[in-house]
């Protein structure tokens, strides 16, 4: 399969929250920030699942670093995306995957916000399909910014390559808060995602940590 290069960027707590149970997700300092909007530049696209866009509303721009900004692509099975949020403010290319299941309403309604929208699936949105699509257009960074359901998709499926994490020093406990990944998760750690560690560093407050996802087709590996 011909897919974009994909990025999993994260700030987690010490204990792997990515949010809190209030949905405050504001977890990295201030140099982290900057770092994630360096990524942003350096990518072709940046994507998004509809729940951290209906949670954090981010703009998904590169303002902290200098360069140009990525496209913009909601993971939204129903077109559920409010007209207001900030991903359709125009400021930059901005595409939503839905599913067979949006309306044409909801289609006709963001299609008039400015928005590319690409019906890929019918349940959930196919995102193998829309991987493939970004690759044949040019797309060949993407970095995936959550939320916790839809980095469970893209690792699960196994389209991500790369998974780099900014660990803060901070624990803020809750059951129901967001981990990194969610999903319905693996019985067996054989089964799961395996990793192989790259590289620590110091960014502000913040520890990062980049692994490799290791057993992909394109992995040497395995070859
Ligand atoms: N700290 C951080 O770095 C960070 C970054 C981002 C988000 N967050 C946090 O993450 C939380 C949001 O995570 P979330 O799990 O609720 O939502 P999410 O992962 O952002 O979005 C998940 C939704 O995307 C839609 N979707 C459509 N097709 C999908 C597919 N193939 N696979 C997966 N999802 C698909 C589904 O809704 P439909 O069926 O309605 O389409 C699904 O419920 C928020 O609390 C936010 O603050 C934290």
């Amino acid at each position: 399969m011909d897919r974009p290069n994909v990025i999993l960027n994260a700030g987690m707590t010490l204990d792997g929250k990515i949010s809190t149970i209030g949905g405050d997700s504001k977890i990295s300092c201030e140099e982290d920030l900057k770092r994630v909007h360096e990524l942003r530049a350096k990518v072709d696209a940046v994507m998004v699942g509809i729940g951290t866009v209906i949670s954090d509303n981010p703009i998904l721009t590169v303002r902290r670093a200098k360069g140009r900004n990525p496209i913009r692509i909601v993971v939204d099975s129903l077109g559920k995306t409010p007209s207001d949020a900030k991903i359709l403010d125009g400021s930059a290319q901005s595409i939503v995957a839905v599913t067979t299941r949006a309306s044409e309403k909801e289609k006709n309604r963001l299609q008039d916000k400015g928005a590319e929208v690409l019906v890929l699936g019918d349940e959930k949105v196919d995102l193998t399909q829309l991987l493939e699509h970004l690759r044949k257009r040019g797309v060949e960074k993407l970095l995936l910014e959550g939320g916790s359901t839809l980095n469970w998709s893209m690792l699960h499926q196994r389209l991500v390559d790369e998974i780099q994490i900014a660990v803060a020093p901070k624990i803020v406990g809750g059951k129901k808060a967001k981990t990194l990944v969610d999903g319905v998760g693996v019985r067996k750690i054989a089964d799961g995602v395996h990793l192989e560690f790259q590289s620590s560093k110091i960014v502000g407050e913040n520890l990062l940590l980049t692994y490799r996802v290791k057993g992909l087709t394109n992995d040497s590996e395995n070859k």
